[in-house]
């Protein structure tokens, strides 16, 4: 069975964990399910040192506290699903403050072939935002994305709302359950964007020709043999995403011989 990771992100037992146990429970007949409640753990505010990026993230001085180890359960996942309370049409503090502590997976992208879907909890707007961002975090640290839905309602007092929240919501929650199953069934590599073609080209040619570039990130890009590769991992690109591959590593290895060069003549 594969493992689906349940993220409740909320910082109360609110709607959204009501919503991430039935969520756990509908998953559960087909996956291994963990469920993490983001309150419950110890996650330190970024000290903006950047060590983690400059040296590894075994530099950073924060790297005994919970971060890591919810890392470490995403990567042993091969779904992800959050559930995700709206705070002021954005995500809780406590899980910005997880991203920002993980942001080294920005650099060192490793969630290939994961599934990831949000679903925003709230009372009345926002959440769509909410999705599309957390969203755009995951395909940068490299999972396929499911769209996921937006909950809404949570604005009475839990005791008085729950059976209207819970009769409203459990058909749009089956319907996103669905998506993600579809998404996990999937067997072949996800196609990547042109968009996202053109960063691994870029970054990969920045890490390979330029020699100031951060060392972290130049060893895992070359233990990866990324230096060689079209995209991140193996998967058909066509003949427009190619070309443009093409063009960014040649376009990124003059622009390093020239960088050379001049550093070479300020120095004689
Ligand atoms: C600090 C805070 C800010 C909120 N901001 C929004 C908002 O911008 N838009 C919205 O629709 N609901 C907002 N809400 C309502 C919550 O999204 C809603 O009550 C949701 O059910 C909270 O999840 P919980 O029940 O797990 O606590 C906010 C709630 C809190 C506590």
């Amino acid at each position: 069975m594969k493992n689906v990771l349940v993220l409740d992100a909320s910082m109360r037992k609110g709607y959204t964990g009501a919503l991430a146990q039935e969520a756990a429970k509908r998953l559960s007949t087909s996956y291994n399910v963990e469920t993490v409640c983001l309150r419950d753990e110890n996650i330190e505010t970024c000290k903006g040192c950047c060590l983690c990026l400059s040296e590894g993230s075994g530099r950073c001085p924060l790297r005994e506290d919970g971060a890591r180890a919810i890392l470490q359960k995403m990567t042993a996942a091969q779904g992800i699903v959050f559930l995700v309370p709206n705070y002021s049409l954005q995500i809780p503090g406590k899980l910005k403050t997880l991203l920002d502590r993980l942001a080294y997976v920005f650099h060192r992208p490793r969630l290939f072939h994961t599934v990831f879907m949000p679903l925003t909890v709230q009372g009345v707007y926002g959440g769509k935002d909410i999705n599309k961002y957390l969203n755009k975090v995951f395909r940068f640290w490299g999972a396929r994305t499911v769209k996921g839905t937006v909950l809404p309602g949570g604005i009475y007092p839990k005791d008085i709302g729950e059976k209207l929240f819970t009769a409203k919501n459990t058909g749009k929650l089956d319907k996103a359950l669905r998506e993600f199953d579809r998404e996990m069934a999937a067997v072949k590599p996800k196609k990547p964007s042109l968009f996202q073609v053109a960063v691994f080209r870029s970054t990969r040619s920045a890490m390979r020709y330029f020699d100031d570039t951060l060392k972290p990130d130049k060893e895992y890009y070359r233990k990866n043999g990324w230096y060689e590769a079209a995209y991140y991992y193996p998967v058909r690109l066509n003949l427009l995403k190619k070309t443009v591959g093409y063009l960014i590593d040649r376009q990124m290895k003059a622009a390093a011989k020239k960088a050379k060069a001049n550093q070479k003549a300020a120095a004689s």
